[in-house]
Parts: C-alpha cells; structure tokens; sequence
C-alpha cells in the first residue's frame, strides 16, 4: 500500500501567510502540520509516500527531504496548478501503479493516527473508504448522504443546502477503481477535478463506498481559528521539559517546553506553552495556549494562544492573544499620539475629547 500526500493548492484562507510559505508547512507546537499526517502514515506501515506539490514546492523539499527521517520513502509530484483532488490523483497515476493507497490531504489534522483505519482497509478491501464526521457547517466540506443502513448514496462538493451534517475528512482510501473515475469526470463549477465527483462516479457504478464516521478530533487547519484550536489541542498533551537557560527571576507554570537553546529572564511563562530553538524571552508574560518558534524574541511583552513563526519578534507590547505571526515579523509599539490638542473652536461648542 502507498500514500499519496497533498500538498500543493494555493491556502487562500491562511493568507497573508500563505502569500509567501505553504500552509501545510503551518507550525504546530512547532512541528509543520504536514509532517503530523506524514508521521501518521509511517506509523500505520506505508513507508512509500508521493507527495504532491504546487508553487510552493520548493519549500515543501526543503522541510521533509527525502523523508528518511520521518522513515518513509518521498517521491514528489507535481502539479502544474491546483486543478483539484481528483486532478492530484490523475497525475499521480504512474506512482500509484495498480497498488491500493491512501489520500491524506496535507493541511488536515486527525488525533489518534490512521493505523485502524488502514488495517481495517488492508482486512476487507472494498472498492474506496472514505471517513465522515459530524460538523455544524458542512457547506464548508463535501457531504455525504446516507441511507437508512448507514450506505453511503451521494456525495456533493460544498453544497449551498447541505443533505446532511457529514463532512468527508481528509482522509481517503482507495483500491486501483478510482483511476477510472477520475479519468472519467468532468471539472465542477469551480473548475475543479473533484475528488466527491469521482467517488459519487464509483457510487452510481455500485462499487463498494465504504464510509467510517469518526467522532474524535478533526480539523481542517486551512484557517487561522482552526490553526489556533489544533495548537491548543497538541500543546496539551505537549511533554514538559524546561532544557533552556531559565534565570531566578522568571516563574514557569505548567506543561512548559522550553528549548535546551532557548533563554528566559525576567518572565512568567504559564503553560501549556512550547519555547524554540534559539528564542528568547525577556521581561514578558507568555500565556497558554503559544507556540514560540525559533529564534523569536519576546521582550516587556505579553502574548498568549498564539502561534509565532520564526524568526519574530514582539516588543514592548501588551497583550497579543488569538494571533497567527509569521516569519521575521517585527512588532513593537505604535509612537504615542502627542498629549496635548491644539483648538480653534467657535463660541457655545460642545466638545468632547476622550482622554
Ligand atoms: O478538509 C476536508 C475537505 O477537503 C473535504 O471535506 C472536501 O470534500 C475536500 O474537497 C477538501 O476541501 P478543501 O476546500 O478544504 O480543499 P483544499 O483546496 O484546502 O485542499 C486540500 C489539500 O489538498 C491542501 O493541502 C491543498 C491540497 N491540494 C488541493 C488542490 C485543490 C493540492 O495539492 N492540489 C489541488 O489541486
């Protein structure tokens, strides 16, 4: 069994960070979102793995290589333009050969791994699994509808009146009768090859459609809301281990992970909270919830649930919370507006001036 991984697609819903870095490369306590979906992979015994590239594809090497640390086999593939998941596939068609494999969409993010699920396929083999779970905004997904005995009938690409709350998750496991269909169908409105599409192809053809619901953690990361929830979410469970230079004067609180380069002074840092390599905290308040890249400098700052990218700095300001930072931002404070206010004003004016 192989996996095809995708990792190419523009990120519109993540920019401006996304305008100049992939956002599967999106950092979650510290780790790329990507290398979560390649580690869970490897963890369920596929070690060949194609990942599909676009514009960012550069960056996308340069982070997971050849995969050999994460002990798996990367084979890239390219695509010219994000054209849709069934376009990814249909491309990826000498790679995959006539072996089953499985689609793991690159922003998304499942806890608990893929190893049940892909023993289960490997067991049984039907013609495609697809794995469902309940959401309060399906428009936003491909939805399945189901009959009474749980079959899955039809699949739409984010309907505008929704057959059901059951988003498809970004995971996907298919058996060689997907390339037919993919083959076979036609660009959506969007101007999209949809990967719904070619399944619904199956479905009309009774092939076998598996679905699997899951009700554990599932996200999306392809926002900044959802980025910041899955970093809650990992940092929770985040091993604490305070390695760095950490003065006298400084409090540490809680599940805390503080790089053995990292230097902290002068600060209060309440967990759960992951400090990079290189980073440096001083005079400042770091609150739960915050990924600290490498090389960051917090300095007479406060900042809590936020992720930082490398490379940035806050300084002199009081409280940054809910952010996503990217790399080598620079934030400090705004000059002061002059204290006093200089006034011509006619005869009985009423003014007011908060001050
Ligand atoms: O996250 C689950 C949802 O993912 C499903 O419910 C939808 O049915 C499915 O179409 C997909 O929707 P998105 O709109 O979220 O897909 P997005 O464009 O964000 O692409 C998902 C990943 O695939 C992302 O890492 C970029 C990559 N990609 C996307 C396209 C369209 C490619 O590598 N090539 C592409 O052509």
């Amino acid at each position: 069994m192989k996996a095809l991984v995708l990792s190419g697609g523009a990120g519109t819903r993540l920019r401006p960070i996304t305008h100049t870095s992939a956002k599967q490369l999106v950092p979650v306590a510290n780790k790329p979102v990507l290398f979560y979906g390649l580690e869970a992979i490897a963890e369920a015994g596929i070690t060949e793995v194609g990942i599909v590239v676009g514009d960012t594809a550069e960056e996308i090497r340069a982070a997971v290589g050849d995969g050999s640390e994460l002990g798996i086999e990367v084979t890239y593939i390219p695509q010219e333009a994000p054209l849709g998941l069934a376009h990814a596939v249909l491309i990826a068609e000498d790679f995959l050969g006539e072996d089953d494999f499985v689609m793991y969409l690159g922003d998304n993010f499942i806890v608990g791994g893929i190893s049940g699920l892909v023993d289960e396929f490997r067991a049984d083999r039907p013609d495609a699994q697809i794995l469902l779970t309940q959401v309060s905004n399906p428009k936003a997904f491909g939805v399945a509808e189901l009959d009474e005995h749980g079959k899955v009938i039809g699949l739409e690409e984010k309907p505008a009146h929704p057959k059901s709350d059951l988003a498809l998750v970004g995971v996907y496991l298919f058996t060689p009768a997907i390339h037919e269909a993919v083959r076979s169908i036609e660009p959506s409105w969007r101007g999209e090859l949809e990967i719904t599409h070619a399944i619904q192809w199956l479905i009309e053809r009774d092939l076998h459609v598996r679905s699997t619901t899951i009700y554990g953690y599932w996200k999306d990361t392809g926002n900044v809301t959802d980025m910041l929830e899955v970093n809650r979410t990992v940092l929770e469970t985040l091993e604490p281990a305070l390695d760095g230079e950490v003065d006298e004067a400084s409090e540490i609180i809680g599940r805390v992970q503080i790089h053995q380069t990292a230097k902290v002074s002068g600060s209060r840092i309440v967990g759960p909270a992951i400090i990079g390599p290189g980073a440096v905290i001083n005079d400042s308040y770091v609150g739960p919830f915050t990924s600290i890249s490498e090389n960051c400098r917090i300095e007479d700052a406060e900042v809590e649930y936020s992720i930082l990218l490398k490379d940035s700095s806050i300084v002199g300001v009081r409280r940054v919370e809910a952010s996503l930072i990217g790399r080598n931002v620079e934030i400090t404070p705004a000059p002061r507006v002059p204290a006093a206010h200089r006034l011509v004003i006619g005869d009985y004016s009423k003014v007011q001036i908060s001050s």
